[in-house]
């Protein structure tokens, strides 16, 4: 990706790619919108894909792949035990982590599960910048308990803070001094934070953890699932490493951590996950759940043509030209969705844009679940699907109230190098339809709630007749057009 100077002097993002295999995708009128969006219990995790226009859920195991992914999967060494792919595999991950061992898992959550088996005991306390869904049900699974030391600025929806998902390091000495290091699992790190609105963490503050960590004797995990964003943040935003390459800053950051573990599905492009870990006991004792789990040591529940793609997949992570398309084009959504003026996650991060429904929708109690509204209204105004990510994706307290979210946020995932500028405009278009039309959108009432991860599989229903109304007024307003 780059960025060309028009001779207006507007500044415009340029694909450094072109496209060699298409698929087809769908815009269905708004009417069909409407019935999609009630037959999935206005969650969108529950649409269909053929009734998906741009599909912004998650850039979760679907980024574009190279034409080198592509090729390296007709090679794969397909054996249960010892194959050659993952050998390959290992040896990418140790060029470019330089950590001692390497245990493959088929996705992000199944690290997380095994990170927490071996390292979380019931009462422990593990303290990180933000939570990740999946992260929080699997250590609160094993008796542990979460505490989230992020900066103050990193829950505030506008900031100029180029690093908001960096921890506070005061809170971390106090989290400390209060739990006792003992009673402290582990001290977790998440690049690109991901509730936040993908906002990264400095080099600076990981050094500083680091350290803290180190002298208490405390184990620092690092979550690099949003790795590529994080450090495409790294070289544009801190001074010190902006002559630096990637593949240097990132051998740094493993150099500061004791286990490493990320989502193939984000990291490299591919499906599938793994941990580093350099302490040989606790590689010992996350090694005897991999076969349990996962499968045999040399697969860990990935195909091997998934292992190949993922090999090539993270080298490509240390490519500037790669990684740089998603933040670019997260940074063209919120320039076009704040000239219209509406609100959104500042400065813009990565992984998405992220819009703050609260505000948007500020008529719309938090109970009623505004991003999810906004989520469901965005669909059928555009037939874009976005993921809510608000007090939806909480559990309920003990005494069955919601867990209200520090932020009501929708996002509008960017898969790496899927969509076109004209489609990120056309989305942007469409939200600027619904900020003016607002008030018609109404909030949401649960109908089928699950107990864990709730957001997954909910089906919920509208408050009133809102949805009707606000596809009326789209008619209306765009008459012929889709
Ligand atoms: N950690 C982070 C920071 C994540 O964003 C995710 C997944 C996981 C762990 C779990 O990985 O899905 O491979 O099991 N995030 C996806 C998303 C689901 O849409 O943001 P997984």
């Amino acid at each position: 990706m780059s960025t060309v100077k028009f001779m207006s002097g507007e500044r415009v993002p340029l694909e450094m790619h072109k496209v060699r295999m298409v698929q087809r995708v769908n815009l269905l009128p708004v009417e069909e919108r409407l019935s999609a969006m009630k037959e999935a219990g206005f969650n969108t995790f529950l649409l269909k894909n053929r009734e998906v226009f741009l599909d912004m859920l998650t850039d979760s195991g679907v980024n574009a792949m190279s034409e080198n992914q592509m090729a390296a999967m007709l090679q794969a060494d397909d054996s249960y035990a010892g194959s050659e792919t993952f050998y390959r595999l290992e040896s990418a991950l140790s060029d470019m982590f330089g950590m001692k061992h390497f245990l493959p898992t088929h996705q992000g959550r199944a690290c997380e599960n095994i990170i927490a088996q071996t390292m979380v005991t019931p009462g422990s306390s593990v303290l990180m910048n933000y939570h990740f869904t999946t992260t929080q049900a699997h250590i609160t699974l094993n008796g542990g308990k979460i505490e989230e030391i992020v900066i103050d600025e990193g829950i505030k929806i506008t900031s100029t803070n180029p690093f908001k998902g960096n921890m506070d390091l005061d809170k971390l000495r106090g989290s400390i001094a209060r739990l006792g290091k003992d009673k402290i699992a582990f001290v977790r790190i998440e690049a690109g934070t991901n509730l936040i609105g993908g906002q990264p963490v400095s080099m600076e503050n990981m050094k500083a953890v680091s350290q803290i960590c180190r002298a208490e004797g405390i184990p620092l995990v690092y979550d690099a699932s949003l790795l590529a964003d994080n450090l495409y943040f790294i070289k544009t935003r801190e001074a010190e490493y902006k002559d630096t390459c990637p593949g240097d800053i990132t051998r740094e950051m493993a150099s500061l951590v004791d286990v490493l573990y990320f989502s193939a599905r984000k990291l490299g492009a591919s499906r599938g996950g793994g941990i580093l870990v350099n302490d040989d006991s606790i590689f010992l004792k996350m090694r005897e759940l991999i076969p349990l789990y996962e499968g045999f040591l040399t697969y860990g529940g990935m195909s091997v043509r998934e292992m190949e793609a993922l090999a090539v997949g993270l080298r490509e992570t240390l490519d500037m030209g790669v990684i740089s398309q998603t933040p670019i084009f997260v940074e063209a959504m919120c320039n076009e969705l704040i000239a219209k003026g509406i609100p959104v996650v500042t400065p813009p991060g990565g992984l998405g844009a992220h819009v703050d429904a609260m505000a948007f929708c500020d008529h719309i109690p938090q109970e009623q679940y505004p991003a999810g509204a906004l989520a469901a209204a965005l669909y059928i105004a555009s037939g874009a699907r976005g993921m809510e990510r608000g007090t939806l994706s909480e559990s309920r307290k003990p005494d069955g109230t919601d867990t209200l979210a520090s932020m009501e946020l929708v996002r509008l995932a960017f898969p790496k190098r899927v969509f076109t500028l004209s489609q990120v405009k056309y989305t942007a278009d469409r939200l600027g339809w619904l900020w003016e039309n607002r008030k018609l959108i109404g909030g949401l009432r649960f109908v089928e709630e699950p107990r864990v991860l709730r957001f997954f599989f909910g089906r919920l229903e509208a408050i009133g007749n809102w949805p009707n109304e606000l596809a009326e007024q789209f008619r209306k307003d765009f008459g012929d057009s889709l």
